[in-house]
């Protein structure tokens, strides 16, 4: 695992965005896997006006989301479809036929899930999956538990991210969802290669036990040790309880 320490989350944005625009630039057809949340943002800037200046086309790739509140609708600004929408893919050339999700209003969850499994499989795998991390090392929504899910499931969510994301559904007068669909450990692993991002003292504990402590389903980004090709991006202040490297 390599991590990089840089001054702030612009810093990471040049260098995290660069990775993707090559790999799309490489190959067209890429698969990249995208997180929502605060932590891309920057990120996703980056890439947006790399498409305005005309360096970097994302028309034919295909993405997959790492995650979806359950009950929510695409048109509610609350959902991560929403998101994405606002924040990366209808300021590019994105395919909308190609963008894929894990549907918050399926009917049925374990169709659903099985369903995003096969597509995942059938697009021939992630190329790049971009990660953010909870301040309890939640990476998409596989909260700490005793074990480590291989694919996508529903998932009741700590109070924790509970208290980290509530303020997003304050601000619109609604309640946060309890559960959410949420990509399996599995599947993350699966990605050929994984960039994660975090930023800010609230992610200081996470980072450590994640570079510094075991592979435990207590903190699920630990598993990320045993990928071969995962860079983590990190600011001083995320950084701030590492040990001397
Ligand atoms: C989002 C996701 C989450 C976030 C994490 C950090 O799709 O899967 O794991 O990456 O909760 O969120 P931010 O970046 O808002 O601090």
């Amino acid at each position: 695992m390599k991590v990089i320490v840089l001054d702030n989350a612009v810093e990471i944005s040049k260098e995290a965005a660069e990775i993707i625009i090559k790999q799309v630039n490489k190959n067209r057809g890429s698969v990249i896997g995208f997180a929502t949340g605060a932590s891309p943002v920057e990120t996703y800037k980056r890439i947006i006006e790399s498409y305005e200046k005309g360096e970097v086309s994302l028309k034919h790739i295909t993405t997959f989301n790492l995650d979806e509140y359950v009950g929510l609708s695409r048109e509610n600004v609350n959902s991560y479809y929403y998101f994405m929408k606002d924040n990366l893919f209808g300021k590019t050339d994105v395919d909308f036929q190609k963008v894929n999700f894990l549907s918050g209003q399926a009917e049925n969850i374990e169709e659903e899930c099985a369903r995003y499994s096969a597509k995942i499989r059938e697009s021939g795998g992630i190329d790049i999956q971009i990660l953010g991390i909870g301040t309890n090392g939640h990476i998409g929504f596989n909260e700490p538990g005793d074990n480590f899910a291989d694919g996508p499931f529903a998932v009741k969510l700590t109070q924790s991210t509970i208290d980290a994301n509530s303020k997003y559904f304050e601000a619109v007068g609604d309640k946060m969802p309890e559960y959410a669909l949420t990509m399996g450990i599995g599947d993350i692993m699966r990605a050929k290669r994984i960039i994660l991002i975090a930023t800010g003292k609230s992610k200081a504990e996470a980072i450590k036990k994640l570079v510094e402590g075991e592979v435990t389903p207590s903190c699920p980004a630990s598993i990320l040790k045993l990928h071969g090709d995962v860079t983590v991006f990190v600011d001083k202040e995320s950084a701030s309880l590492l040990g001397d490297r």
